[in-house]
This record gives structure tokens, sequence and C-alpha cells, in this order.
């Protein structure tokens, strides 16, 4: 059965394909590896138990646990020689000397949202650093700081803020089960991301361990380093351990709405006039607009669903002021809005709907789906033909399987410099789509996946002529193998690296080539999308 409610939707959205089926390696015990690993360990035994190779019984739930993309969780997908799970940075020192003397390649998983599968596939022998023991918060209100480890999740964050203070909050993504290690590493934004910008732009601090096995905190790694693991994406550079990042203020009462409006309901004359509006509206406001087609129109038909989902940073009144104002056309009303904490909004965005706030220490969501999701950056409106041609489209796939969200830019994203980080894109963006196409075993599993990939791709391909163009940007934490990939066996030169890397960094992939050339000159950190030094 589909299942058409909007929370189901909204968290199918946070859990969001490889075409071509990958190549099993045989697994053999890579013995002198684990020699390697003991040598350069404090003590051995501890480490022999935080390593798994295919022949512990655990292997197999310790890899999938936090595999969001059913498309790569079948014994077809290329697994780890080895699974080591560092308690302490040692391991990680070790994990990197060993792999480097055994010629493997490293894959780094923190929260395992990554939509392509690079933090645990690759088509060459591999071992993985999962770094789900590595997830300590430590909030320091008075501060208005926090440490927090990579292998911690959203949620859990989110939580330990909360717990502390409930006049701080962190602008970071909707997910709660996504790790922050690859969120803080690609940008990473949320609800709060125009009054604050992205997560990263709040990181002000961080340790990592680098190609040598040294533990830098910014200091020692120096302001390139620490500028491009902001945003330059993970797997490039080194291990980060851990993030230092700045808390903002949240205010005691927020108020939340997500107004859905169907075709017959004027839905695309709402969105004519929402794409006009990002740079116009308060900070305090983000209205995100998820769309998908269901049969949901007069009698059953098939109609659009465009749902305005909502986080204002104040009370009711306020809001209501702010909508008749600068968006009358949704005729919003009080009984819409929901006043509540900042942290009960966070539960909300994530799709719940009265559990407690535990659930955001949840490690991994129950809701895992196959799917291909691909990103566009607009900065004209899209006209009214353009819209209905996508109506269209969507028609011709199944009910329900793709969905399109829409968020705005402007505020604080378009106050900061293309260049600050390695994100690029910031002011004259109007909004970010982000396609999905997602569906269940139900729905054919694996073996339709052809089939809603060709679409996506198609949809893709129509969309060329309303998105930003050359480059056509796309968002780094939205992972793409369809605009381009590195060789993971051999050399990638700057060329082919470009035509991905200026899609997702603009100008500052160059800066990024740079840094990568400098710290990391054998190209040992890698994947199909990594930032290659110069000489490869
Ligand atoms: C080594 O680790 C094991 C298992 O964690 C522990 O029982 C033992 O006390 C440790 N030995 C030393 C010398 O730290
Ligand atoms: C995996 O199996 C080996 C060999 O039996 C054992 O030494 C090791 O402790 C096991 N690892 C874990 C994490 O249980
Ligand atoms: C819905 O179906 C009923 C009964 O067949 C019909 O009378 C009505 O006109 C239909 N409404 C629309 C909007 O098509
Ligand atoms: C808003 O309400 C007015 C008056 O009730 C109505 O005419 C208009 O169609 C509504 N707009 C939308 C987009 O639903
Ligand atoms: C949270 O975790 C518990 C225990 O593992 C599980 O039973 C529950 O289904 C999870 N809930 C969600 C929403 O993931």
């Amino acid at each position: 059965m589909k299942m058409q409610n909007f929370t189901m939707h909204l968290r199918l959205a946070c859990v969001l394909l490889f075409s071509a089926p990958l190549v099993a390696f045989a697994t053999s015990t890579p013995m002198n590896f684990l020699q390697c690993l003991s040598l350069h360990s404090e003590n051995a035994t501890s480490i022999f138990n935080l390593v798994y190779t295919p022949i512990n019984s655990s292997y197999s739930s310790v890899l999938d646990i936090t595999i969001q993309n059913l498309r790569f969780l079948t014994p077809f997908a290329p697994k780890p020689l080895l699974i080591v799970t560092p308690l302490r940075v040692s391991h990680i020192q070790a994990a990197i000397i060993c792999s480097r003397r055994y010629g493997l390649q490293i894959r780094i998983r923190s929260g395992g949202h990554d939509y392509e599968g690079l933090s645990y596939l690759s088509e060459v022998p591999f071992i993985m650093v999962d770094m789900v023991n590595l997830r300590s918060i430590t909030v320091d209100a008075e501060d208005e700081t926090a440490w927090v480890q990579s292998g911690a999740t959203l949620g859990e964050l989110y939580y330990r803020i909360a717990e502390k203070s409930k006049a701080l909050g962190f602008p970071a993504g909707v997910c709660p089960t996504i790790g922050v290690g690859g969120h803080f590493s690609g940008g990473g934004y949320g609800t709060m991301m125009r009054k604050y910008g992205l997560a990263a732009d709040n990181v002000i601090d961080a340790q990592l361990v680098d190609v040598q096995g040294q533990l830098l905190d910014r200091e020692s790694m120096g302001e390139d380093l620490f500028w491009a693991i902001r945003g330059g994406g993970g797997g490039s550079f080194g291990v980060v351990v851990s993030w230092k990042v700045k808390l903002v203020p949240v205010p005691p009462t927020v108020t939340v709405f997500t107004l859905v409006r169907t075709l017959e309901q004027h839905a695309t004359k709402l969105l004519i006039q929402w794409q006009l509006l990002g740079n116009k509206l308060p900070d305090d406001l983000f209205i995100r607009v998820i769309l998908q087609s269901l049969n949901s129109g007069p009698n059953g038909t098939r109609t659009m669903q465009a749902s305005f989902n909502t986080l204002y940073l104040g009370g009711v009144d306020a809001l209501l002021d702010v909508t008749r104002s600068s968006f009358p056309e949704l005729n919003l009303t009080r009984e819409d809005c929901t006043e509540m904490s900042w942290i009960e909004s966070v539960l909300y965005f994530a799709g719940f709907s009265g559990e407690p706030l535990e659930i955001l220490l949840n490690k991994s969501s129950n809701t895992k789906v196959f799917f291909k999701h691909k990103s566009d950056y607009v900065r004209e409106p899209i006209p009214e033909s353009g819209l209905e041609g996508m109506w269209e489209r969507f028609f011709e796939e199944d009910e329900g399987v793709p969905l399109m969200i829409w968020n705005h830019y402007g505020g604080k994203m378009g106050e900061i410099s293309e260049s600050a980080l390695p994100f690029p894109h910031r002011a004259g963006v109007l909004y970010k789509i982000q396609h999905l196409t997602s569906w269940t075993d139900a729905e054919g599993g694996n073996e339709a996946a052809p089939k809603h990939v060709s679409w996506i791709r198609s949809f893709y391909s129509y969309m060329a002529q309303y998105v930003s163009k050359s480059p056509r940007e796309a968002y780094i934490n939205y992972r793409d193998l369809d605009i381009g990939t590195n060789n993971v066996i051999g050399n990638t030169d700057y060329k082919q690296a470009s035509v991905w890397g200026k899609k997702y960094f603009k100008n500052n992939f160059d800066r990024l080539v740079h840094v990568k050339t400098t710290v990391d000159p054998g190209n040992f950190f890698r994947h199909e999308q990594s930032i290659p030094p110069f000489s490869f």
C-alpha cells in the first residue's frame, strides 16, 4: 500500500541508487592489516574488539544498520574487507597508517545517509572507518558553543543542546539520523538557514586526523584546510573527529504550519508567488514546499499537492502579520498554525507528532527506502508554462514516487560571500530544488530501480532550461554520480574532476584542489567525487 499521509512522506524525504551492478569482492581476512592495527594501538586487545571482518557474526548488522538507501543494502553491493569502529583518536590513526601500508582505500562513515553510498561502498578493496562510537557531545551553554563528534547524529545534537538550554539551538538539517560528520563536511542546512546560514557557517574549530596520522586542530591545520573541511565534502582531506560549533539563540516560542494546496486549490499560482518571495521574507521565516503527485484531486483524480512546510521563529500573531503583508495569497489562518518550543519544531520537521523528545536519540531510521535524488538551484523564477510541464511529467510516474522539495534562500544565505566557504550557492539563488524518487519493496524494490532512475534523469533534463547554468549548480550533500566521477582506480585529472567539481563548488573548486595538493598529494583519501590533487 502506498503511504500517502504527509508525515510519512516527510520521513521518506529524510532517508533518502547505483545503476550499475557492483561486483562483490572476495572477503579474505587481511591478517597483516590486523597485525598492523595491533602494533599501532596502545592496547591490542581493545582494538580487536572494535574490528569486524566478514567472519564476525555481527559484521552485517554493523554494516547495514545505518545504510539508508536500500538500493545498496543487497548481497551484491561490494563490502568492506573490514570495519573499524574507533573509540579513540589512536584507533583512527592506526587505521590510516595501516591502510596506507597495505594499499587499501578507506571509506569514512558517520551517519550513512549519503545518497550514493560512497561512505560504505567501493569498487576497490577497502576498509570502512565507522564513526558510530565517536558520538560524544559537550554543550557549554554559557559560552554558547558545543563540541560534537562526527559519529553523533543531528537528533542527538539538538537533544543535548535543548537539555542544557531552551534558549539555544543549532542551524543544521531536518533529518535527525544524519551523522554530523558528513552533514557539516558538505555545508548542511535546515530550517534556520535564512537566519543563521549553514551548519558549516557556524563551525569554529575542528579536530582532524590527516594522512600522516597527525591530530590537528584549527590552529595547527591552518585556515586553508579549515576552510576546505567546512563544505568541501567528506572523505577528501582526512578524518574529522569532532567539530566545535557556535550555538545560536532561539526564541521560547516558535510557530509551525503545513498548508496543503492542490492544483484545484490554486497551487500553481501560489508557487509562482512563492518563487518571488525568497529574498523578501524576513529571516525568521522559512517556508519550504514539498511537491508530490497524488490521487487527491476531485473524485480521486491525480493532482499535484504542494505542502508549504513552515517554521517561524516567533509567535503566531507576529507570523500572521508577516504572511498577511508579504504572502497574503496563502490565506493563512490562526487555525493552521501551532506554537511550540524550538526543540518540538525539530520533531515536527522530522515528521513526528506526539513522540517523546528521546526519539531524537534513535541512531538509525526505520523508514529506509530505495532512492535516487538530484539537486538544482533556481536563479530566475520558473514561468507558469514550465511548472505545467513539470506537473505533466509527474503525472507520467507512479503516484507518490517522485517528490520535489523547494527551499528558499535569501536572508543570511545571501549575505555570506561565495568564497567564504567551499559552499558557493549564496546571493542570487532564489531557491534550491531537491529532486527525489523513492520507493519500497512493495513497489518493486531494486527491480524497479531502472524505471524510476530513468524517470528522474529525464525530469532533470527537462529542468535544465529553468535552472542555473554554466555551471548547473548542485549541492554536494545530495551527491549525484550522474554529474561526473573520478577514476577510483588510477588517476583523475583536474579537467575530469572539474566537471562535477564546478557544479558543487563553482570557482572554490580550484582552491579545494590547491588545499588537497598541499595536505594529501598522494591522493590517499579518495572516492568517486573526492577532491583530487593537481598531479593526479
Ligand atoms: C586493554 O583493553 C581491554 C579491553 O577493553 C581491557 O580489558 C584492558 O584492561 C586494557 N589494557 C590496558 C593495559 O589498558
Ligand atoms: C571478530 O572475530 C575475531 C576472531 O574471532 C575476534 O577476535 C574479535 O574480537 C571479533 N570482533 C568483534 C568486534 O567481536
Ligand atoms: C465526482 O463524481 C460525481 C459522481 O460521479 C459527479 O457527480 C461529480 O460531478 C464529480 N465531480 C467532479 C469534480 O468531477
Ligand atoms: C484566498 O481566499 C480568497 C478569499 O476567500 C479566495 O478568493 C482565494 O482564491 C484564496 N486564494 C487561494 C490561493 O486559495
Ligand atoms: C527508535 O528506536 C527504537 C528502539 O530501537 C525502535 O523500536 C523504534 O522503532 C525507533 N523509532 C523510530 C521512529 O525510528
